[in-house]
């Protein structure tokens, strides 16, 4: 029947009832009913054929016929006898399923109330027949099809068309206002009861949101203000395994690194300003110190004379003789201050500083109390360093009377030698001293220690926390500039009451040791008469200087510089044997001059004399080709240098 089969066709039309149609129509090829039957109330044939036309005519397939009592939903189905081309139509099936008035089947699948509307009759509707009547007056007299009003009961109608045409089919569904208010009211007590379990809930989350979010980000975000304020330390809740709790240990971290950097950087500023200061104050002092020497040796000079001159029996040998003590005090007092200013004219070598301490071992324990342990661990395998070994000595001669000073009860002291390897972690934790192989000499003490104020001034020259007359302050000042001038570095380590650690890093060098020159050569002065020439800028100096040589029987000649120098030995003749010069002169330095008059004359001796070396300019050629006398000297040294230096080439010029 589905597809117009002749044999579905025949089936139908034995037993139509059995696809549980209610209405069966059978029309010919022109449209005309030849058969029709209904299981219901009788369908009138003019209204059905009228249906059928209408429905052809239309070319519908499926449609709704009224029989006057009974709305039917119809099914048109054409049959052919020359399938598959279906030219020959040979009549037409309709099959109907006609509405119970009462609508019963829908009220099964709906709650609410139906009806079928034909044209303007309701033909069929699950409202009781009292009702159905209203609904009809209300429908007819034009009442707003949304909201109906049937037997004082409101309704909400909708309605679909699901034929046209002059009469109409329409399907109204209606439900009952109050019906639906009662819903309403059933689904808010629901809403009711979900709104307080979502404000439960929101509680919940905001709660849950705020521990685990809000206040950890507000403490991040304190955290973060405070460390913008210059604070390192202000708490931060790192704990958790969140993405708040991650970031926060992130920032931990950031700041723990901003903090080290911070600090490092105050560390090398103040290491810095330090350094700037002591590099000040040396000048300052070096400057001072050369000036002294000059004036010292005059004043020394002339006491020498005076002393020479006048016999011990004269009142004035006294005075000439305290002129000379005083002299030499000061004399002392500027080589402190030259060493601490990094001038001094160094003279090092390449030593085991083992056999150095092992050889002072006696003097240093005749110089610390017997109240005090003293004990020197010598390192094994030690390094070898290049320094002054004079100067060394007195490094640790300082070091050993300040750490003896700072027990008066007694206590340990202890000097200490070994090969120390410092790498860049070491190192911050020795600022200054930078990455290198050292031997580390160390002088420790069980004393009275030290708190940071004083601490940061120890190696100024002059500062002293001794009473008036006990000390000058120059001993850490003088092993300052001898440490740093010979390469070195020096750190302390100290606490009130804790004792002290001064430890002393010298770089190691890889030439074996020089033995220790024996005792310098010192010729008693004899009588000479060789030529002499004197050149010295100052001319106080350069008289006394002259004055010594001219007293030991030698021929002097006087330069005050080395331009005017070289001019002198040009038309000096017997040539001349010995050159006596400063070494800072204006025109020319001492070495060039030097230089010069023996590129002139080979033989000839160099004696410089200099109270310190030009600041910052380790100029090492004449220690190897001259002999050095330091100023301020006395009459009996310069003499003595002089012959030293011609002794020295008759040494050299014997076979
Ligand atoms: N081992 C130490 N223990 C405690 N304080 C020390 C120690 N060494 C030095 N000091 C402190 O450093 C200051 C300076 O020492 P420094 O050697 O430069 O001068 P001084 O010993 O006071 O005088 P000087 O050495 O010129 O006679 C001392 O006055 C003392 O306060
Ligand atoms: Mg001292």
């Amino acid at each position: 029947m589905r597809n117009g089969e002749a044999t579905t066709i025949q089936d139908v039309g034995e037993n139509p009832w059995q696809s549980e149609c209610d209405l069966f129509v059978l029309a010919d090829p022109s449209g005309k009913i030849i058969a029709l039957h209904s299981t219901m109330a009788k369908f009138p044939l003019d209204v059905a054929q009228d249906m059928l036309s209408h429905d052809l005519k239309q070319g519908n397939s499926t449609g709704w016929w009224y029989s006057g009592t009974r709305l039917y939903q119809v099914v048109l189905q054409p049959f052919y006898d020359d399938q598959p081309t279906n030219s020959n139509l040979s009549g037409t099936v309709i099959v109907g399923h006609g509405m119970d008035r009462s609508a019963n089947e829908l009220r099964r699948i709906s709650s609410s109330q139906m009806a079928f509307r034909y044209g303007r009759d309701i033909v069929a509707s699950t409202l009781p027949a009292f009702k159905e009547q209203d609904f009809a007056r209300a429908l007819q007299s034009g009442s707003s099809p949304e909201q109906i009003n049937v037997d004082g009961q409101r309704f909400f109608a909708s309605s679909v068309e699901l034929a046209s045409g002059p009469q109409p089919v329409n399907f109204i569904v209606l439900k009952s206002y109050d019906e639906a208010l009662a819903y309403l009211a059933r689904e808010n007590q629901l809403l009711a009861g979900l709104g307080f379990l979502a404000v439960l809930t929101g509680a919940v989350l905001v709660f849950l949101i705020s521990d685990k979010f809000t206040r950890p980000l507000a403490s991040l975000d304190e955290g973060v203000h405070a460390l913008e304020q210059g604070d390192f330390a202000y708490p931060l809740e790192t704990n958790g395994t969140d993405e708040v709790a991650h970031v926060t240990r992130a920032f931990d971290r950031m700041r723990r690194t901003l903090k080290n950097n911070e600090s490092q950087k105050q560390q090398l500023e103040d290491q810095l300003r330090k350094a700037q200061k002591m590099e000040a104050i040396g000048q300052l002092a070096g400057g001072v110190a050369h000036d002294f020497n000059n004036l010292l040796t005059v004043i020394k000079g002339h006491g020498d004379l005076m002393l020479d001159r006048l016999r011990p029996t004269d009142p004035l040998h006294g005075s000439a003789h305290q002129i000379e003590k005083a002299a030499d005090r000061a004399a002392s007092l500027t080589r402190q201050l030259l060493a601490f200013s990094r001038m001094q004219v160094l003279q090092p070598k390449v030593l085991d500083l083992n056999s150095l301490v092992a050889e002072m071992c006696s003097l240093l324990k005749r110089l610390v109390r017997e109240d005090i342990t003293f004990t020197f661990r010598a390192g094994e395998s030690l390094g070898r360093v290049k320094a002054d070994p004079g100067q060394i000595e007195q490094v640790i001669m300082n070091l050993t009377v300040n750490a003896s000073d700072a027990m008066p009860a007694g206590g340990e002291l202890i000097v200490e030698t070994r090969n120390v390897s410092v790498d860049e972690a070491f190192a911050k934790t020795r600022l200054p001293v930078v990455p290198g192989e050292y031997v580390r000499l160390t002088v420790e003490d069980t004393g009275d220690g030290m708190d940071d104020a004083t601490k940061a001034r120890i190696f100024e020259p002059f500062f002293t926390t001794k009473e008036l007359g006990k000390g000058t302050g120059l001993g850490l000042a003088t092993v300052y500039g001898i440490v740093k001038q010979s390469g070195g570095w020096i750190w302390v380590e100290s606490e009130p009451g804790e004792g002290a650690r001064f430890e002393v890093y010298l770089p190691v060098v890889a030439e074996p040791e020089e033995r220790l020159s024996p005792e310098r050569i010192t010729t008693a002065p004899t009588r000479r008469s060789e030529v002499v020439l004197i050149v010295e800028d100052e001319e106080a100096v350069r008289e006394l200087a002259g004055e010594f040589m001219k007293s030991a029987g030698y021929t002097v000649l006087t330069a005050r510089d080395g331009r005017d120098a070289l001019a002198v030995a040009e038309h000096s003749d017997p040539p001349i044997r010995v050159l006596v010069t400063d070494i800072v002169m204006p025109h020319l330095r001492g070495p060039e001059l030097a230089k010069r008059l023996k590129d002139l004359s080979p033989d000839l001796k160099i004696v410089y004399m200099s109270g310190y070396l030009e600041y910052n300019k380790a100029d090492g050629e004449f220690l190897e080709e001259g002999f050095f006398l330091q100023k301020p000297f006395s009459r009996i040294a310069l003499v003595s240098k002089v012959a030293e230096a011609l002794n020295h080439e008759q040494l050299i010029a014997r076979p």
